[in-house]
């Protein structure tokens, strides 16, 4: 077979076909040095595949490196689709034996790629080299979390006590004012006590434009919910899925790049994993037994919206995330903290200005903005240093209202 295979290749010379041949046969050998890095990378996969047995959604990846080449695990994992698409064999024939789940891709390195086989190939372990190190460098870290989030949470129940207060003083100032009101009506018109009739006109303008400050605060607050946490029909932990499990936010979120809307995943989505992931460490069978309802019954799990802008207001995500290069921890907080979902911006009009007021766009580098001859002549010759936002009609009324 080999010398069929070298002699059908026979002008192209041996010696160095010998050596491509050894490089095929013992994959393994190009894979270079594990770093610590590997273990976290190695997150990602984690939710799919056990090193050894028993197979989750994907296949078991012991003897990976054995099995296939080098060349063919990096184009694989870093987009399975294609070479499906493409007709590889190998790749075609495992998409059908799994069911025909999707691998979601992953932009890794060549480099990282090496390290994760690397460390599939060590059984799962960090080098040995690396493991005290990364076990000091993990306790530190976990012990920075705990104090962050020890001060975050003194820090909120501060910042509610605050709210508390000035709620408590808007009302009684609020009622004060208003029983200075009657008092100076009731004397300007009955009792007549105070004679200076320019008092009783201070008085009432004083308290008339407090009284309307209030209200107007009040009001302008109403419809706005910052800090709604509604209880959802499953408990669906952000924590669990994107922190612990390092699910990438797009995997679910998947049209926040292309569309106005960041989308809420079907439960076809979380059947990806749940065919297989049948309990949790925190609610064992219960919650998850919903999902597998919602799939067998195809009755929609209905989530509650927690994020809502009102209906004259425009907003796309496609613009933030694409093509401002916004993370989602900007406008949403920090997700990956939450078993459930807070908001913690007020999404008021003076929240949005403010950030286009503050935030450079990528000026430069977006062929968008070409159409403003005048700001890229004014950067050239030094006039301006930054484009931000409104600069470029983030301040009109129109681009956010219809
Ligand atoms: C959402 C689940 C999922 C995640 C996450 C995932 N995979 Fe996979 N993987 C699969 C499935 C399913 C297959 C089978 C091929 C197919 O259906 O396309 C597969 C196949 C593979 C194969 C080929 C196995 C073989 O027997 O040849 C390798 C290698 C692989 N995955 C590595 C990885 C690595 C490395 C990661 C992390 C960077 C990862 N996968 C993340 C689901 C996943
Ligand atoms: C495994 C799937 C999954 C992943 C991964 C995921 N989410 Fe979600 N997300 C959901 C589901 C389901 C809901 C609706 C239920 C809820 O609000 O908890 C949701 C709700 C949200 C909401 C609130 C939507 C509303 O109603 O206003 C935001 C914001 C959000 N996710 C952002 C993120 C961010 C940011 C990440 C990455 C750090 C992320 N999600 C990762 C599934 C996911
Ligand atoms: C510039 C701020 C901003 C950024 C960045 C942002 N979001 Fe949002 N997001 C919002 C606002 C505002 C809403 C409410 C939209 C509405 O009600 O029309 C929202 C709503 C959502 C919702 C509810 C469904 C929907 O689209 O209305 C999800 C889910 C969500 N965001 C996820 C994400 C994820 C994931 C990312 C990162 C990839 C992200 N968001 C980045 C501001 C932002
Ligand atoms: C890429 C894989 C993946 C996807 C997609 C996914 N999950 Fe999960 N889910 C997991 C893993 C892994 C666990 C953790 C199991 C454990 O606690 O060991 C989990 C745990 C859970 C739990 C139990 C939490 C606990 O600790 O008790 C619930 C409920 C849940 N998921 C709901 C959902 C819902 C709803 C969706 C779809 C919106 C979804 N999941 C999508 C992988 C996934
Ligand atoms: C964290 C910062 C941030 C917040 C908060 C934010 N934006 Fe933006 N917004 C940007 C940036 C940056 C761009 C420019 C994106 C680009 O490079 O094209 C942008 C662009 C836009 C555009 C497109 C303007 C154009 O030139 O066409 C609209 C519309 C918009 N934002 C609406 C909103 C609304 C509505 C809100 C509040 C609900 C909001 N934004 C909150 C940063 C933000
Ligand atoms: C960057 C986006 C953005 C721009 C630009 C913008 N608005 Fe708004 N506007 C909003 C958002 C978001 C709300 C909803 C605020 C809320 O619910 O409290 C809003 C609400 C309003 C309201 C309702 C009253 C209120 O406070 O809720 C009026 C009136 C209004 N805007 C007028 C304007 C006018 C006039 C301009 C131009 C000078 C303008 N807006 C420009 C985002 C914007």
């Amino acid at each position: 077979m080999m010398i069929r295979f070298l002699s059908l290749l026979g002008n192209i010379n041996r010696v160095v076909m010998l050596f491509v041949l050894m490089g095929a046969l013992l994959p393994s050998m190009r894979v270079k040095a594990q770093t610590p890095e590997a273990e976290k990378l190695f997150q990602e996969c984690k939710a799919c595949h056990n090193i050894n047995e028993p197979k989750l959604i994907g296949p078991s990846l012991a003897g990976i490196t054995q099995r296939r080449t080098t060349e063919w695990l990096v184009k694989f994992i870093n987009n399975s689709q294609a070479m499906i698409q493409a007709g590889d064999p190998i790749a075609v024939k495992l998409f059908e034996e799994n069911n025909r789940i999707p691998m979601p891709s992953h932009n890794f390195t060549e480099a990282q790629i090496l390290d994760i086989l690397k460390y599939i190939e060590n059984g799962g372990k960090v080098a040995a080299e690396y493991a005290v190190a990364a076990d000091t460098a993990a306790n530190a870290k976990q012990a920075m979390l705990d104090q962050m989030a020890k001060t975050q949470a003194e820090r909120e129940a501060r910042l509610s006590d605050l709210e508390r207060d000035a709620n408590r003083n808007f009302r009684t100032t609020f009622i004060i004012t208003l029983l200075i009101l009657i008092i100076v009506l009731v004397d300007l018109f009955g009792t007549k006590i105070i004679k200076a009739r320019f008092v009783h006109s201070v008085l009432i303008i004083v308290s008339l434009f407090i009284m309307g400050e209030i209200a107007y605060k009040e009001a302008s607050m109403l419809g706005r919910q910052q800090y709604y946490q509604p209880d959802q029909p499953v408990w669906f932990s952000h924590k669990v899925h994107a922190s612990q499990n390092q699910i990438d936010c797009k995997y679910c979120h998947s049209t926040a790049e292309q569309s106005k809307s960041a989308g809420i995943p079907g439960t076809h989505v979380c059947m990806n994993c749940h065919n297989v992931v049948k309990s949790g460490k925190l609610t064992g069978t219960t919650e998850i037994a919903k999902v597998l309802d919602s799939w067998q019954t195809g009755k929609p799990i209905e989530w509650i919206k927690v994020h809502n802008l009102p209906d004259h207001v425009f907003f796309s995500h496609a613009q933030h995330v694409n093509a401002g290069k916004i993370d989602c921890i900007e406008c949403h907080g920090d997700l990956k903290t939450m078993d459930v979902v807070m908001q913690v911006k007020d999404l008021s009009m003076g929240w949005c200005l403010d950030c286009h007021r503050k935030t450079e766009v990528q000026f430069a580098s977006n062929s968008f903005y070409n159409t403003y001859e005048k700001l890229h002549e004014q950067m050239k010759s030094g006039a301006i240093k930054k484009v931000t936002e409104d600069m470029v009609g983030g301040d009109n009324c129109m681009k956010c209202h219809y």
